[in-house]
């Protein structure tokens, strides 16, 4: 089956930090998050992706969800919580645990993935919510079948996986990643038990390092490097 293309969207310290909080200079973390974005721009895609704890700190606003009891059992079927939609926010949810204020963050619709030991309650949350969501595995994220299901579900064809180090590091071991687009900042970082752009969780059998080949690199202003690769030889 088909799944879209991926692609790896970052900004890290010369150490591979990815925590701007630990910086401390907030006018150059939003210059910083000004590049993020920037850069983000010049790739063609319909969705990008996040790990829950990204998706609460910087887009839920950490809102609890409102559960409700269900009124009957939910099948662990596929939802489409808006069939119009043309771009998408991928949030990775293995236990249900996001709440939103409407069903799109940054104009673009939510879709939950999901594992089936998720509650009916939460749910049927989504559901009133207008929120789409799938399932990927019983009870550990399959990155296969969320790719296969977002491609055939969705009109996604290309998406940007822009973090956590930890959901960046699910989908390398899963050997799903086609491209790293990373910013690397003038910042020296050093902070301990800070993710880095990729990290192996201990719960998965970790995978040997992956060679990379470097497509381009960019110097930009404010002593950015722009650093971009391929997960193929050409
Ligand atoms: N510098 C940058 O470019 C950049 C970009 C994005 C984010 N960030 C920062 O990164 C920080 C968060 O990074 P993070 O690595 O701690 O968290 P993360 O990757 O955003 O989220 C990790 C969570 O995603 C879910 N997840 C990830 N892999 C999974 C798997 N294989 N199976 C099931 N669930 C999985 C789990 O949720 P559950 O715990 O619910 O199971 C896991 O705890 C934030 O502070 C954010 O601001 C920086």
């Amino acid at each position: 089956m088909k799944r879209p293309h991926v692609i790896c969207h970052m900004m890290s310290s010369v150490d591979g930090k990815i925590l701007s909080a630990n910086w401390k200079n907030q006018e150059l973390t939003d210059t910083f998050a000004g590049y993020f974005e920037q850069y983000h721009e010049t790739f063609t895609s319909q969705a990008w992706m996040c790990g829950r704890v990204t998706m609460e700190r910087d887009f839920s606003g950490g809102v609890q969800p409102d559960l409700q009891p269900a009124p009957q059992p939910i099948a662990r079927e596929a939802f489409i919580g808006d069939a119009n939609a043309t771009s998408f926010a991928v949030a990775v949810d293995a236990h249900g645990r996001l709440g939103w204020d409407a069903n799109t963050t940054g104009g673009d619709h939510i879709v939950e993935v999901l594992t089936e030991q998720v509650s009916d309650d939460y749910l049927y949350y989504l559901q009133r919510q207008r929120i789409s969501y799938l399932f990927a595995g019983a009870e550990e994220i399959d990155f296969n079948a969320a790719l296969e299901q977002l491609a055939a579900l969705f009109p996604i064809k290309t998406l940007m996986l822009e973090g956590g180090g930890h959901l960046n590091g699910s989908l390398l071991n899963a050997g799903l990643i086609d491209e790293l687009s990373l910013l690397l900042l003038p910042i020296a970082d050093g902070t301990l038990q800070s993710p880095t752009t990729f990290e192996v969780s201990d719960y998965l059998r970790k995978g040997p390092a992956t060679r990379l080949y470097l497509s381009a690199v960019q110097q930009l202003d404010n002593d950015v490097v722009w650093l971009k690769y391929n997960f193929k030889a050409a």
